[in-house]
């Protein structure tokens, strides 16, 4: 049987407390919450909004509701053929850019929101971006590049034919010039072969939420993401 929850340990050196995800799932339903410790430091979980005795469970045990996450998808690229001369692969001498632009970029996602983990939001964010540098995270990063100046990047995750949009962001002097849409175009060029292309953003991320609606991607499911504190 699974474990109600595991401890995550990336988030909690970032947040300087014990950090654990409960793994709601086929095996985590909602009788098994009822086990659930009230001395963890932090836990948070992310339940499909229309499961309602999963929510029911996640208020009962002292969970706020932060945010709604919307995952987006579609079965085929528009952008076969498509290139830019300003769009290529990320190198390492890149990952100061990219560390920058993440830092800046975020404001709806679930750190910034929960007014107690706002202090490390950007940290967390820029570091998950950055994490592709040293092979933790993701599968590939394409960014935008215009005279040496990063304006954007891309970070993907590619597996057994489903490609993901795990990060993008687009640095604050370049928004609306296109740059996402050509990010985004060129990582699905790339990986046209794919059989399905997928994304998560926040509910709340109506920036986010146009662009990938714009680019074909519809959304077929919203969870919600609960955060308690001990
Ligand atoms: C979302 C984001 C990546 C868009 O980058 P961008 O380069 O400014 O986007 P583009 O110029 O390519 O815009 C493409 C389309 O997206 C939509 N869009 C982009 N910014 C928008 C905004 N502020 N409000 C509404 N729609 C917006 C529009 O439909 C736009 O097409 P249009 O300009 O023809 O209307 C950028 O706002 C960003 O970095 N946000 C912070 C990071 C983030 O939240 N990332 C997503 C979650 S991982």
């Amino acid at each position: 049987m699974k474990a109600l929850y595991n401890e995550d340990r990336w988030l909690a050196e970032r947040i300087g407390k014990t950090a654990y995800r409960i793994n709601v799932g086929s095996e985590v339903d909602a009788s098994a919450m009822a086990d659930l410790p009230d001395s963890l430091p932090f836990s948070y979980g992310k339940v499909a909004l229309s499961d309602s005795s999963m929510v029911n469970a996640f208020v009962l045990c002292g969970f706020k509701f932060i945010n709604g996450q919307a995952f987006l998808a579609k079965d085929f690229s528009e952008f076969e053929d498509f290139s830019s001369g300003a769009v290529r692969e990320a190198r390492s001498e890149d990952r100061e850019q990219v560390w920058d632009i993440a830092f800046n970029a975020y404001s709806f996602d679930r750190f910034h929101v929960d007014e107690k983990l706002r202090f490390a939001a950007d940290d967390i964010n820029a570091s998950w971006a950055v994490n592709y540098f040293t092979g933790n995270r993701g599968t590939d990063m394409l960014v935008w590049d215009k005279d040496g100046v990063v304006g954007g990047f891309i970070l993907l995750i590619v597996t057994d034919g489903v490609f993901s949009i795990d990060l993008i962001a687009v640095d604050n002097r370049f928004k609306r010039q296109g740059i996402a849409r050509e990010l985004v175009a060129c990582a699905e060029s790339k990986y046209a072969d794919c059989t399905r292309f997928t994304v998560v953003t926040q509910l709340e991320n109506s920036p986010a939420l146009q662009l990938y609606c714009k680019l074909g991607y519809d959304i077929v499911e919203i969870d919600g993401i609960f955060h308690r504190h001990g």
